[in-house]
């Protein structure tokens, strides 16, 4: 059995998340999606609600399982048994830090291998971050998170000073 992790701060979840979740589930037989912590990151919702908000987006994929963690990433993946930590990328400017942290990864651990899934040319220029700063200004999200949790986007941003 092929298990993957894909890791990630996911504050929130978007459709290019979602877009590698898809691919990833295609591939490997079992994939977990780990909320983790971003000691750069002060993230919006709470780890078990973007938990929450992904369990509701890959209803859909009977492979794909939702789980958090505030350790280290490949702590995390050996107690799963992974074989692969899933990162995408978006751009070269994503490559130099996520290089840094696959050699990391495979220093701690060098029976897990980092596999980077190239972001679909439709999301390359999306992220959490994009999405909360036009979630600030009211703009319409439905091109960049899944149908699902906008409207738990935008109550959070009103209840909200982010
Ligand atoms: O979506 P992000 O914020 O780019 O995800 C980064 C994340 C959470 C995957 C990374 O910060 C991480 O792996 N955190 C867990 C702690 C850890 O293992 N750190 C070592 C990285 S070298």
């Amino acid at each position: 059995m092929k298990i993957a992790v894909y890791p990630g701060s996911f504050d929130p979840i978007t459709l290019g998340h979602l877009n590698i979740i898809k691919r990833a589930a295609g591939i490997f037989d079992r994939v977990y999606v780990c909320v983790m912590v971003n000691a750069d990151k002060k993230p919006m919702f709470t780890r078990d609600e973007r938990v929450e908000l992904i369990r509701r987006c890959v209803k859909r994929f009977e492979n794909v399982e939702v789980d958090t963690s505030d350790g280290l990433l490949v702590d995390y993946a050996k107690s799963r048994g992974a074989c692969a930590i899933i990162k995408g990328l978006r751009a070269v400017s994503d490559f130099d830090w996520e290089f840094q942290m696959a050699l990391a990864n495979k220093k701690l651990e060098p029976g897990i291998e980092t596999m980077f899934m190239a972001s679909s040319e439709k999301y390359t220029y999306l992220s959490s971050t994009v999405v909360k700063e036009l979630g600030k200004y009211g703009a319409d999200l439905s091109e960049f998170v899944p149908v699902e949790i906008m409207d738990d986007i935008k109550d959070k941003l009103k209840s909200s000073s982010v």
